[in-house]
């Protein structure tokens, strides 16, 4: 049987917005609630199957404090896949984002297929994200509503709103998807969504 076909696949963005759980989730499907930063980077590999053939995802998976910010050009640089990560209940992160794909489009091959993925979608309320679809009488407080304030009290609502990242990652040509590593949602999505458009010839 020939080779499995390798693939590059570097992670980054900002300290604590969940690349390590993201990785954790497609590789072991498994999370872990209160995870510990990564120092320098980690390494993993995920075999996948896209039509008739096996890709190897050699994956590497940055540290976002700043303190190793020199070391990302050494994981980027020859990768054919970018999964640059933001915290929905964190509008920094998408600031942080955006630097990093900058950075990208200086210095990485400029063939690299970016994903910009939106993590930590379990703690979007749906009462708040869709307020079209709310129902129910003036005044009168639904128990979507009481969860939603439930979240604010532990500042873990959504900040950044679906469609803001979204056309910023069109203008950008980008990959988009919104994942949460706790739940799965999205994650293999995201994985398989990047091999397919890597130039495999
Ligand atoms: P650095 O290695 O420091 O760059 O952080 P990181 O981006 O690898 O983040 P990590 O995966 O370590 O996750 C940070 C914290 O967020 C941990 O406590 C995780 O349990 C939590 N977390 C990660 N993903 C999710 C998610 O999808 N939902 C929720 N609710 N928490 C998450
Ligand atoms: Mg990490």
């Amino acid at each position: 049987p020939a080779k499995p076909i390798q693939i590059k696949v570097v992670l980054l963005g900002e300290a604590a917005v969940g690349k390590s759980s993201l990785v954790l989730r497609f590789v072991n499907d498994d999370f872990v609630e209160n995870k510990e930063p990564t120092i320098g980077a980690a390494f993993m590999t995920q075999k996948v199957r896209l039509d008739d053939s096996v890709l190897k995802l050699d994956i590497w998976d940055t540290a976002g404090q700043e303190r190793f910010h020199s070391l990302a050009p050494m994981y980027y640089r020859n990768a054919q896949a970018a999964l640059v990560v933001y915290d929905i209940t964190r509008a920094s992160s998408l600031d942080r984002a955006k630097s990093w794909i900058k950075e990208l489009e200086r210095q990485a091959n400029p063939n690299i297929v970016v994903a910009l993925v939106g993590n930590k979608l379990d703690l979007a309320s749906p009462a708040t994200d869709t307020p079209a679809e709310e129902e129910g009488e003036e005044g009168e407080a639904s128990s979507a509503n009481e969860e939603a304030n439930n979240d604010e009290e532990e500042g873990k609502s959504r900040q950044v709103p679906t469609e803001v990242a979204r056309s910023y990652a069109e203008s950008m040509n980008l990959l988009f998807l919104e994942t949460s590593a706790k739940t799965g949602e999205g994650v293999v999505e995201v994985f398989t969504e990047i091999t397919k458009k890597i130039d495999l010839s």
